[in-house]
């Protein structure tokens, strides 16, 4: 009997155990996600770029116009999708976009396209600090993986990531609640686009942090406020503006300056969240992340991304990875240090 009571008693904790840690990817919660994005229809297009979309006007000149440009004004119009669904038990979060932003950018030369991106992926599946995605034994290894811009073309197969658009999403990490793409932390060098190691050029970004590459694809590679809040007016060059030109990776940090709490900024190709450099009211995210930059970042075991202001400030690889006592060899602006969160500790 008494065996039987402690038996009892013991399953009773571990099923407690085990409910505290699920990880929140219930369809409720993918559609808490969903609210967050500046979406413009609430259904799966069969063709995102097909759909009405919504106006975008902008007086700027000298930038490239993505739409038309009527009496000088350039208006062009975003396309943006995310909805959830109950595929058998497994929630899954589609994500269609045309790329087009929400407000003005400084594009000033080259193209500047509309896209078609379509993505399905499972949403925030549940992942273990004792069984990692990436585990990088030596500068090599980690530089080769985190340093390669098309690196991020292959997710793990656990995240159930299915490409139906027909914009190449090979150096994409992400996208932001903006509808805006997010890139791999690399530029077409393979180095940091704005810390490069000596001999390396750094790239130019508008004041919005992003830029366009060389299919006109608009793009972050690192975390911004314009993405949650729109900017009024002009986005001039981050060059015209001083403090984004004395330091990019703190005018990222200082632009979330109206968002220090945790703030969700888009979702990565593995179906995992990513959050702008705060973690909770005031706390920024300066240590407890892996080597992609993601983070178990509450007692629920729920991993994701955070805006750090050390490379590769958002999503470097698909973790979970491990805490290499080593750096990648691509930046000058790397962390000091790799370290696990107290929430990974105790998982
Ligand atoms: C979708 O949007 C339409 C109009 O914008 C609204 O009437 C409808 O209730 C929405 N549907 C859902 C499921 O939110
Ligand atoms: C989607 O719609 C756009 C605009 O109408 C069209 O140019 C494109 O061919 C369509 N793509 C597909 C795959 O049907
Ligand atoms: C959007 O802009 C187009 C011009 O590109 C214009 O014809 C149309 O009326 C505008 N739509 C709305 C809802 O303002
Ligand atoms: C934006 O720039 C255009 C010219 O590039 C100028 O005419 C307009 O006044 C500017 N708007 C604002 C709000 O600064
Ligand atoms: C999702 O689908 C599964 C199986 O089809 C069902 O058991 C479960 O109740 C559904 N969940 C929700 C939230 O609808
Ligand atoms: C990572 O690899 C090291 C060997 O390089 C091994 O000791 C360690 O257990 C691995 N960690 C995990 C969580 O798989
Ligand atoms: C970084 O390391 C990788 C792998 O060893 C190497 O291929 C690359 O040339 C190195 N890059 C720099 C900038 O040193
Ligand atoms: C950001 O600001 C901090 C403190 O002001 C400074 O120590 C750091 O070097 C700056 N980082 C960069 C990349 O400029």
């Amino acid at each position: 009997m008494l065996s039987q009571r402690i038996a009892f008693v013991i399953i009773f904790f571990v099923h407690i155990a085990y409910v505290e840690a699920a990880t929140s990817n219930s369809l409720s919660d993918c559609q808490a996600v969903v609210s967050s994005f500046r979406t413009t229809i609430n259904y799966t297009a069969s063709n995102i770029t097909a759909t009405t979309g919504v106006n975008v006007t902008c007086s700027q000149s000298g930038m490239v116009c993505p739409g038309q440009t009527i009496n000088g004004v350039c208006v062009w119009k975003r396309k943006l999708s995310v909805v959830c669904r109950n595929a058998s038990g497994i929630i899954k979060i589609r994500i269609q976009t045309n790329g087009l932003p929400p407000r003005c950018a400084a594009v000033p030369m080259g193209t500047f396209a509309e896209l078609n991106v379509d993505f399905e992926v499972n949403f925030n599946p549940s992942v273990s600090v004792k069984s990692l995605n990436q585990n990088f034994s030596s500068i090599s290894t980690l530089s080769q993986a985190i340093c390669t811009l098309t690196s991020v073309s292959t997710v793990p197969t656990a995240s159930g990531f299915v490409n139906y658009g027909t914009t190449t999403l090979n150096t994409a990490t992400g996208v932001s609640v903006d509808g805006v793409m997010i890139f791999s932390p690399d530029s077409a060098n393979n180095i940091d686009p704005f810390y490069p190691p000596a001999g390396g050029t750094a790239e130019s970004v508008d004041a919005c942090l992003a830029h366009c590459q060389a299919a006109g694809i608009y793009h972050y590679h690192i975390g911004t406020g314009c993405q949650v809040s729109l900017p009024t007016g002009n986005v001039s060059s981050c060059a015209s503006v001083t403090a984004c030109r004395s330091s990019v990776a703190n005018y990222s940090i200082s632009s979330f300056s109206s968002y220090q709490t945790k703030t969700i900024i888009g979702v990565a190709k593995d179906g995992h969240l990513i959050y702008g450099p705060y973690l909770s009211a005031g706390t920024r995210v300066t240590s407890g992340f892996d080597a992609c930059n993601g983070m178990f970042h509450d007692s629920n075991g729920n991993y994701a991304y955070f805006a750090t202001s050390t490379y590769p400030y958002l999503v470097g690889c698909f973790g979970p990875a491990n805490y290499p006592s080593f750096g990648p060899n691509c930046t000058t602006n790397g962390p000091s240090s790799y370290t696990m969160s107290s929430y990974a500790n105790a998982l």
